[in-house]
């Protein structure tokens, strides 16, 4: 749905599997504590409900899904079905279906000698965002086996790369780039993905040209894991490819206090369609249930949904309160009481 201003907000939430259900419970509290009403319909969706029932993302829900504003995830996977089935056949498909094809996953690096992000207090705290591809490249699904199971087996994966693709997914980070700090990094490996790699960096040099008040670099994504670790300062927006995206922000939520902490947005910027909103860590089953789970990545991931549908305000509340509390050692519902307490 494109439209949200002034109409009811409707979100579809799919808790999921593993902590999914218990940290995305405790994102609506503190949304509705910070004063946005939703109307919320829940999914029963992933691994559980496949091994009930067989059922994955019947097209049904894909299509009443076309008619809600955001859809508001918590984690999906089970470690009884065979990997792949519920991330390509749930999670990718969704991505693709719904043309998701901006991922937006922002880290906030605390000032040494702890506070917030944005305390001066020796060395100062440091946010950025990585924009990772999120419809192509090696998740595309392309590729097969032959003669699978015998000697001579042959399985390839390809990476499928479009013009169109890179583009829209760079001129977004540009877009952003110019609302932050006009920094924007390509990551990529141009010096052995001669082909994809090639495609990104002239697509790169060319939609900069628009915007030429927006300073550039480029890293390899080996030397980007580097500086990640440690001058991670250095960067404000990255822009990547779906892989490299994948594994960078696993490796920047590591930096910057923990999985725990970190959250993203799935977006389609044209608002052909609702976007989702899911914290990047997965279902943690060894976890589950036990009231355990840091709920904050799903809260951030809540307010990254109230901004994207134009409730920036409550959104900055529940970041500054998230912020707040980022160190904050509790169950999975006395960090979430603690942060709805600082709203
Ligand atoms: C993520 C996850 C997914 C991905 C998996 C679960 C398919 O790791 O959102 O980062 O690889 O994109
Ligand atoms: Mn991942």
């Amino acid at each position: 749905m494109s439209e949200s201003s002034g109409e009811q907000l409707r979100v579809a939430v799919v808790g999921g599997d593993g902590i999914g259900p218990e940290v995305i419970e405790q994102g609506l509290r503190v949304i509705e504590a910070a004063g946005v009403s939703l109307e919320t319909e829940h999914y029963d969706l992933g691994g559980s409900r496949y091994l009930r029932d067989g059922t994955i993302l019947p097209d049904e829900v894909l299509a009443e899904w076309r008619d809600v504003h955001a859809i508001y995830l918590g984690a999906v996977g089970t470690p009884d079905v065979p990997p792949g089935v519920i991330e390509r056949g749930l999670l990718l498909k969704m991505r693709f279906e719904l043309d998701l094809y901006v991922n937006q996953r922002p880290f906030k690096l605390a000032a040494a000698g702890g506070g917030s992000a944005n305390e001066a207090d020796g060395v100062p705290g440091h946010d950025f965002v990585v924009i990772r591809e999120n419809t192509e490249g090696t998740y595309a699904g392309e590729g097969g086996f032959l003669r699978k199971g015998t000697p001579h087996e042959i399985a390839t994966q390809g990476s499928v790369n479009t013009r169109m693709g890179a583009e829209r997914c760079i001129r977004y980070a540009y877009d952003l780039a110019t609302r932050r700090n006009d920094h924007l990094t390509l990551v990529h490996k141009t010096n052995v993905l001669t082909f994809s790699g090639d495609l990104w960096d002239r697509t790169f040099t060319e939609v900069g040209g628009e915007y030429p008040g927006v300073d550039t670099a480029y890293n390899h994504v080996d030397a980007a894991c580097i500086y990640f670790v440690q001058d991670p300062q250095r960067y404000d927006v990255i822009v990547t490819d779906n892989l490299f995206g994948d594994i960078l922000t696993d490796l920047g939520g590591a930096v910057s206090g923990g999985i725990g902490l970190a959250s993203s947005a799935n977006l389609n910027p044209d608002r052909t369609g609702p976007s989702m909103f899911e914290p990047v860590h997965g279902s943690a089953p060894d976890i589950a249930g036990q009231n355990k789970a840091n709920p904050i990545a799903a809260i951030l991931s809540g307010a990254l949904m109230l901004d994207f549908l134009g409730q920036g305000e409550a959104a900055r509340r529940i970041e500054a309160a998230c912020d707040a509390c980022a160190e904050l050692d509790g169950s999975t519902v006395e960090v979430a009481d603690a942060v709805m307490a600082k709203l």
